[in-house]
């Protein structure tokens, strides 16, 4: 197939078009892309530079997005005011970085107000969204398609005997996990049988994890390495997109608890062609089709979080968003047109469109607040970025405070440096980081160093504080 129109920059900001046959201007579209984290910085940069875009607006987006486009302040409750918003701008895609909104039925709102018939929404409806919304949902979903998944059952609220009965009978390690969304706090993994039963009583008895908890699904313990793999879909055909690894400890040598990732890497040496094709053939393909056959539409990206236990792909979580820090990595390394992309899902020709990807490592490392995943101090100035010449610098947790650039979250920004093999990557991710500074910075030190084959002493030392 003829090469598509796209813009092809490498990480020290040499850029040009390739493929290029039209008049640009004649198919551009303006987007309103939803959200404020890394994510969205790292997508608003992609989207920013497609040959089809004609405005770009952000909401909320953050100090590192006003760069690719315009920051608005939008309540996406409000559906008179976003309506207003969506046709007083013209805007054709709406692009939903985060599953908050998704969950919540914002893609139903758009698509069911005829006078926003133009419109298509990146992100599935309220009821492909369960996929990621309830954990049971997605239980069984995959236990109806034979997709590969860790045995599990699944309790409600008056089950609470049940479920500790089932705790006694099991094997440990107990995978506990609320059913709905808890923001990333919801799954519990330990040994002691005594603690599994005090946290089904918090679940299912005393409600401290709210409505996310009054049901929840006990899961086999599953051995081995986790990858994050994504695919976009219109719902009739999908593409892969690379795959990932996140470093979701907070500790070096994953220690400490979980954080919503301290950094990723692209590709995964583990993940190697075999092993993507299972993915391809065991998950995605069989997700995809599931719910074409179970009548559930949907479109927009799919994140297949997977364990891979001795070479096998098993899902361990659906998200029907890109990853965060993934996305700081995996889009530096898509060469093709994401626009490109989103308007294939908008005409259902997706299948017709390329994913061209970039064969070097992108590693990402985030720099975060000190305290972090707890309490955390904001408004720290940051300084040093303007230094940073061979990377990319997405930024989640910061803020303008005058002219000041300052932190405003536990995860701060994310440096993603490439390099012709993994050690490199490493290497000129880490340089990069530690030239922005701000009071309490910290990163872990070691993203990428269980992956790489022998670690050599030209690695630098770690520059963590
Ligand atoms: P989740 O929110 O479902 O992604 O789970 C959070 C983390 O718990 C995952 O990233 C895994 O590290 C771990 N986990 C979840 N399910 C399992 C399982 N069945 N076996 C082993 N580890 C798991
Ligand atoms: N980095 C994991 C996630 O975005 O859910």
């Amino acid at each position: 197939m003829a090469r598509r129109c796209s813009f092809v920059e490498n990480n020290v900001g040499d850029a040009r078009w390739e493929g290029c046959s039209f008049a640009a201007k004649d198919f551009r579209m303006n987007v309103l892309l939803i959200g404020g984290g890394g994510r969205e910085h790292a997508m608003a940069w992609k989207i920013a530079q497609s040959s089809l875009l004609d405005e770009l607006y952000v909401a909320p987006g953050n100090p590192g997005t006003v760069r690719h486009g315009r920051n608005v302040p939008l309540d996406l409750q409000d559906h008179k005011k976003l309506r207003a918003f969506l046709l007083d701008k013209r805007i054709r895609i709406v692009v939903v970085g985060p599953e908050g909104p998704l969950v919540d039925g914002l893609h139903d709102r758009i698509a069911d107000d005829p006078e926003l018939k133009d419109v298509t929404v990146i992100g599935p409806r309220k009821e492909g969204a369960r996929l990621e919304g309830s954990k049971d949902f997605a239980k069984e979903f995959m236990f109806r398609h034979n997709i590969p998944t860790a045995a599990h059952r699944s309790f409600g609220k008056g089950q609470l005997q049940e479920a500790i009965e089932h705790i006694e009978r099991s094997p440990a390690p107990y995978v506990l996990k609320a059913d709905g969304l808890a923001s990333g706090k919801g799954v519990v993994i330990t040994s002691d049988k005594k603690e599994a039963a005090k946290v089904l009583k918090d679940m299912l008895q005393d409600g401290r994890f709210g409505a996310a908890g009054e049901r929840v699904v006990i899961e086999q313990f599953l051995k081995g390495i986790e990858v994050s793999a994504f695919l976009i879909t219109d719902g009739d055909s999908f593409k892969m997109l690379p795959a990932a690894k996140d470093y979701k400890r907070i500790g070096a040598g994953d220690t400490g608890p979980n954080t919503g990732g301290m950094g990723a890497v692209s590709p995964v040496p583990f993940a190697d062609r075999d092993f993507m094709q299972k993915v391809h053939d065991r998950v995605a393909a069989p997700t995809i089709r599931g719910l074409k056959k179970d009548g559930i539409p949907f479109s927009g990206f799919l994140f297949m979080g997977l364990m891979n236990v001795n070479g096998e792909p098993y899902v361990i979580e659906y998200n029907v968003r890109l990853g965060d820090p993934e996305t700081q990595a995996i889009l530096p390394r898509l060469r093709s047109d994401l626009l490109d992309l989103f308007e294939g899902i908008a005409t259902a020709t997706l299948s017709e469109r390329h994913v061209d990807v970039d064969d070097r490592t992108a590693v990402s490392i985030v720099l975060a607040s000190e305290g972090y995943p707890g309490e955390y101090a904001t408004g720290a100035p940051i300084v040093g970025m303007e230094l940073v010449r061979e990377a990319y610098v997405f930024q989640s947790g910061t803020t303008m405070k005058g002219d000041q650039l300052v932190t405003a979250g536990g995860r701060v920004l994310t440096v993603t440096a490439f390099g012709k093999d993994l050690e490199q990557a490493i290497m000129s991710a880490q340089r990069s980081a530690a030239l922005i500074e701000f009071q309490g910075r910290y990163l872990r030190p070691d993203i990428g160093f269980d992956l790489v084959k022998q670690p050599s002493t030209k690695a630098a030392p770690p520059v963590a504080r």
